[in-house]
């Protein structure tokens, strides 16, 4: 018997969790025991073996405990994940948790949690798997310098598009087997519309600039409406469309952030994250880029990450959102000029989105297309319009290419 042991109670026994159980075994050096494993339904039969008795289907056998040093979070529902976190956090309990929209959406108050009961959330698996994101925006980037996060954040669409683009298979087929890879979310709705890159911009976001902004407050659009026409037209011109969240420093002490399909170069780094695989460009006012690449999704990936977390308490880690104290944070605008394609059918497109300027139009019975400038704002009014139609939207990235 290890005394030293960090005794775990984990939440959550699908994917990730059963990841995390297969992790620990592998890392003795952790020093981690998965003490008691809560689940919805003890009886579902699993693919991993686990010892009678581990399993339990009542949450206060783990909160309640006194044999518990850390919980590990990894369920798939925001509401649940939320009441877990923020009790233990309310008991003094340290928590790993890897639930994206849920830390999106309660970030300020978690972190308010954790001064006042003097404990720690730890969240790098939530943002680009087995990316080290988090920890390296929160310490080793912990200056004025950082200009702009950028990435592919969500493995899952990038995959989809990888097989659609790259190998040709239909949209259907591979969202079916990004699905059974284990790298969708259980509602995909939210990897391929967007609102899983957007809810990790959110919290790179408080990591990188020391801000908050709620997640209803930033354009998002997804690929779902993806055409043929879209795809053709990106060969023609040598480009590879992925689904790409940023937030950038853009002058005057502001800065911007959306997530939304782009049109990307083959001299970008991100032009060659294939398949689950994210990539992250960190832009830097000494440094200019640097790159993160790595598996964004899946099973062992994702609960490498999370073991990554379990080791950094043991030495007592906590985030210290030194940012979000500075005296001169950004503050977040929408008052800016993106050059998007807009490929449609039959809306009168023209009518809902305000161009300031039209650089190229293309009309045809089958498709037609429109690539001009406009204001950020004026897409977030827009985007409840956008979306009810059948409308693809891309970034063609100007905006910042004139920032190199
Ligand atoms: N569904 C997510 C993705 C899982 O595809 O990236 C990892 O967060």
């Amino acid at each position: 018997m290890d005394n030293n042991k960090i005794r775990i109670g984990l939440f959550g026994f699908g994917v990730v969790g059963q990841g995390i159980y297969q992790v620990i075994k592998k890392a003795p050096n952790a020093h981690a025991e998965i003490r008691r494993i809560c689940v919805r339904d003890i009886n579902k039969p699993r693919s991993v073996e686990i010892p009678a008795g581990l399993l339990t289907d009542n949450a206060d056998e783990i909160l309640h405990a006194d044999d518990i040093d850390l919980i590990v979070e990894v369920i798939d529902n925001a509401e649940a994940s939320y009441r877990i976190v923020s009790s233990a956090l309310r008991r003094g309990i340290p928590v790993v948790s890897g639930n994206k929209a849920m830390i999106a959406r309660h970030l300020p108050e978690l972190i308010e949690l954790q001064r006042r009961h003097d404990t720690a959330l730890l969240y790098d698996a939530s943002s680009c798997g087995s990316i080290p994101v988090i920890r390296n925006l929160e310490e080793y980037y912990d200056n004025d310098l950082l200009l702009e996060v950028k990435g592919i954040l969500n493995g899952s669409s990038n995959y989809i598009l990888s097989r659609v683009f790259d190998h040709g298979e239909s949209y259907s087929d591979a969202l079916a087997k990004a699905q059974a890879l284990g790298f969708a979310e259980s509602d995909p709705t939210f990897d391929i519309e967007g609102f899983d890159s957007l809810f990790k911009l959110v919290i790179i976001t408080v990591h990188a600039l020391g801000v908050y902004v709620s997640p209803d407050d930033i354009f998002t659009y997804g690929i779902s409406s993806i055409h043929d026409s879209d795809i053709r037209y990106a060969r023609e011109k040598r480009v590879k469309i992925k689904l790409v969240a940023q937030v950038a420093k853009v002058g005057n002490g502001c800065f911007t952030m959306f997530v939304m399909p782009e049109f990307v170069r083959s001299n970008k780094y991100i032009y060659s994250v294939d398949d689950e695989y994210n990539g992250v460009v960190v832009r830097g006012e000494c440094y200019d880029r640097q790159f993160m690449f790595g598996k964004g999704a899946g099973s062992l990936p994702t609960a490498s990450s999370i073991l990554s977390d379990i080791m950094a308490r043991r030495h007592d880690y906590r985030y210290e959102y030194k940012k979000m104290h500075y005296l001169d944070r950004p503050s977040y605008t929408t008052d800016i000029t993106l050059r998007i394609y807009v490929r449609y059918r039959t809306t009168p497109v023209l009518d809902i989105l305000p161009f300031s300027k039209i650089h190229e139009q293309y009309i045809s019975d089958d498709s037609c297309y429109v690539i001009g400038d406009i204001l950020l704002s004026e897409l977030i009014a827009r985007r409840p319009q956008l979306a009810a139609n059948d409308i693809f939207i891309a970034n063609t990235s100007t905006f910042f290419e004139h920032l190199d």
